[in-house]
């Protein structure tokens, strides 16, 4: 049985005395132990297709912030890789595509669905080594990129400010795209039901490159998908559905059926429950920079997140936490959020 079972709680609707609280990319580079194992090996990949390891960095924010849920530490580019197109990361530079989607015949030859999806081993032995390391202390959290942000960095081949070069397929080609897009729906359907089976509790989706697109095409070209998706979740576990920059399709999100819905840090939580009303289990969305500030404002703007949004709140960022953050502040932070009951 789990110990501390409050995110699962609000989850499931359930009362709690307080949001729980994880933090975006807690596991990583604001904590001294990870930088000392990621520092022992030849590189992220290493870390990431090493289970063992993996389960120790996961969890390390754990042990460190007591933070009330672990989330697996991988990448969104396993994906990509084991449908045929392999990934680096490269220092300072960020994610590096050697081939990319060019026509047709490139869409034509990923491997997809469950065939593709369970060729990621080293995930699914990382998630079975982190339940046994955990204990049954928190749950954890496994996720994926959403199909659209995948597509992102299929087609370009590297990170963008614009990702102009995928838009521009949706609107040249859009059959090719709704191709592509599709196959990597079967991929990430089949991706997340093997990690519930290795031991995820909570799955978040994570569609990074949201706000580069408008309305219309987000309804065409990723509402559907997104749809599909957490349709084969449903009463398998809870979902999170974080749309980074999606603002023009709150409402649709809303209805696209997970469990909670992530807010970014441009939103203020009143307009989104304004929006949405009171039921919908709302994530996040404190200004990551919030972070560098002193430890009274920080104190300050978790109270004012959660006078804004009310119940039905998981607490976190509005964004990953930035690897530069002052750690003193992140665990102040956690405290801040678990010393604030509920009337
Ligand atoms: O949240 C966690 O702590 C779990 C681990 C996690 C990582 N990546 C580890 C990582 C998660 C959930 C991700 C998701 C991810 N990866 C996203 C979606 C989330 C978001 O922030 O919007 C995206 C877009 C990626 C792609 C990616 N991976 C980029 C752009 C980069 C380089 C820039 C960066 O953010 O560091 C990575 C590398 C990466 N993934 C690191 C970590 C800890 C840094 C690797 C290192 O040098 O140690």
């Amino acid at each position: 049985m789990l110990q501390n079972t409050i995110l699962l709680d609000v989850l499931n609707h359930k009362p709690v005395s307080r949001p729980p609280i994880w933090i975006m990319r807690q596991a990583g580079r604001i904590l001294p132990e990870y930088r000392a194992i990621r520092g022992s090996l030849s590189g992220f990949k290493e870390l990431v297709q090493t289970p063992s390891l993996a389960a120790e960095v996961t969890v390390q924010p754990v042990d460190r912030l007591g933070v009330d849920a672990a989330i697996i530490f991988s990448d969104i580019l396993v994906i990509p890789e084991c449908m045929g197109l392999d990934y680096n990361l490269v220092e300072k530079v960020g994610p590096i595509f050697p081939k990319t989607i060019e026509s047709e015949a490139d869409i034509d030859k990923l491997g997809f669905g469950e065939s593709a999806a369970s060729s990621l081993e080293y995930v699914f032995d990382a998630l079975s080594h982190t339940k046994k390391a955990l204990d049954n202390r928190v749950p954890l959290i496994g996720f994926s990129g959403a199909p659209w942000t995948l597509m992102c960095y299929m087609i370009e081949g590297k990170g963008s400010k614009t990702f102009s070069k995928a838009k521009a397929m949706l609107y040249k080609e859009p059959q090719l795209s709704h191709k592509l897009l599709s196959k990597l729906t079967d991929t990430i359907i089949a991706y997340l039901k093997l990690k519930v089976a290795a031991g995820a509790d909570v799955l978040q989706i994570f569609d990074s490159w949201a706000g580069v697109l408008n309305k219309e095409l987000y309804n065409e070209f990723c509402i559907p998908y997104l749809q599909r998706i957490l349709k084969e979740l449903d009463d398998i576990v809870p979902t999170i559905l974080f749309s980074k920059g999606a603002y023009f399709a709150l409402s649709d999100l809303n209805k696209c059926g997970s469990t909670a819905l992530g807010v970014d840090w441009t939103l203020s939580m009143k307009h989104v429950r304004q929006a949405i009303g009171d039921y919908k289990i709302l994530q996040g969305n404190m200004d990551p920079c919030v972070l560098y500030g002193s430890k009274e404002s920080i104190a300050l703007q978790v109270k004012k997140v959660i006078a804004d949004v009310g119940k039905n709140h998981i607490f976190n960022l509005g964004h990953g936490v930035y690897p530069d953050t002052p750690l003193e502040n992140v665990m102040h932070f956690v405290d801040s959020v678990k010393s604030n009951t509920y009337e």
